[in-house]
């Protein structure tokens, strides 16, 4: 069982924060495929910023099936704390911390994965977070900034120290960004070190895998980002994996169309035409990159900014597959 404060999540798998992709849709169709948590896309602390479209689509919401937790991202402790304050009175119920997204935009700022470098910096930030606010703080990292510089133990043990109440590690230092494999023997050490839950995180992709993380790691829950975007019910299939052994069957061509075409609807509602239909594009790329003609379909799909034609379009793609195949 997995708890972070008074939350006892649903199982061992969480959906990592993703910008620009892990918004308020997407996270409610991974809880409802069996994610235990899915934390949202990052918010910068400058609240100058939230009131711009794509903050405020990013905020919190009351809504949200529980546990909520929102990132918030930048270097000042102060206003990081300002913005755990406002994003908890909005109504977040965990607040994570960034400090492991390579971003240029964040970097630049000395905020994300750049501030592992400055231990009493992290220090102060997570101190003033914790004070700030009455719910579960918890951190995000990566294992260090670069390959010789690998100080994600000793970050965990400040984080435990300053109140964090678990931590998710990302396999890879900053300076990797995402080249080569992501490594768990890091994960490991920082589990073995701390008293926190801590959450393996990099390169996971099958229900096998994730076994074998949690295996290899002793990490409380496995968490997931790339391999969930076009495949939210990866969630499912790894839950059923660790609790039986066995491989679930996978979705039916029914439940396919029916969960694409509920997503695609809810991307629609929360961004209104113009931009809901420009944000269906990416991820119906990414649900149909693997079927056959799905590149055919996903330039004709590209095509269309209407969200009635997209919907019937999709269905015509998803429940005729076979006269696609003979089209291509
Ligand atoms: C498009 C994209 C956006 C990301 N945005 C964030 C973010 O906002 N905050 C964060 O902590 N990590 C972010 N990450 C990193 C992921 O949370 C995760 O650590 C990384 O992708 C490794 O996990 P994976 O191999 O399962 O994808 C992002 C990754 C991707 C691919």
């Amino acid at each position: 069982m997995v708890t972070i404060g008074n939350h006892i999540l649903a199982s061992r798998t969480i959906l990592a924060p993703m910008a620009g992709v892990t918004d308020r849709p997407f996270r409610q169709l991974c809880k409802h495929l069996g994610a235990g948590m899915a934390v949202s896309e990052m918010i910068t602390s400058d609240t100058r910023l939230w009131q711009t479209r794509k903050s405020q689509q990013r905020l919190p919401h009351q809504s949200e099936p529980s546990p909520r937790s929102v990132q918030i991202a930048g270097s000042i402790p102060d206003m990081m704390a300002e913005a755990a304050r406002q994003n908890v009175a909005m109504g977040a119920e965990i607040i994570d911390i960034n400090m492991g997204c390579p971003a240029k935009k964040v970097c630049k700022r000395a905020a994300g994965s750049a501030l592992l470098q400055d231990e009493p910096l992290v220090a102060a930030i997570l101190q003033s977070v914790v004070a700030a606010v009455d719910v579960p703080v918890t951190l995000k990292i990566r294992t260090g900034w670069d390959p010789q510089n690998r100080n994600a133990v000793s970050i965990a043990r400040l984080a435990e120290d300053c109140g964090i109440q678990a931590l998710a590690v990302h396999g890879r230092t900053r300076a990797c960004r995402f080249n080569g494999q992501a490594e768990y023997d890091t994960i490991a050490a920082v589990v073995a070190a701390v008293n926190i839950p801590v959450f393996a995180n990099g390169d996971i992709r099958a229900p096998h895998q994730a076994r074998e993380v949690l295996d290899h790691t002793g990490a409380a829950a496995v968490m997931i980002g790339r391999a969930a975007q076009g495949n939210p019910w990866l969630f499912r299939e790894i839950n059923h994996y660790l609790e039986r052994g066995t491989l679930a069957e996978p979705p039916s061509a029914q439940e396919l169309a029916d969960t694409i075409a509920a997503h695609i609807r809810a991307i629609h509602k929360h961004y209104g035409d113009y931009l809901g239909t420009r944000i269906a594009r990416k991820h119906v790329g990414w649900y149909v990159g693997s079927l056959p003609s799905g590149e055919i379909f996903r330039k004709h799909f590209n095509e269309l900014d209407n969200p009635s034609q997209q919907l019937k379009s999709l269905n015509h793609f998803l429940t005729g597959q076979e006269e696609w195949e003979t089209a291509a």
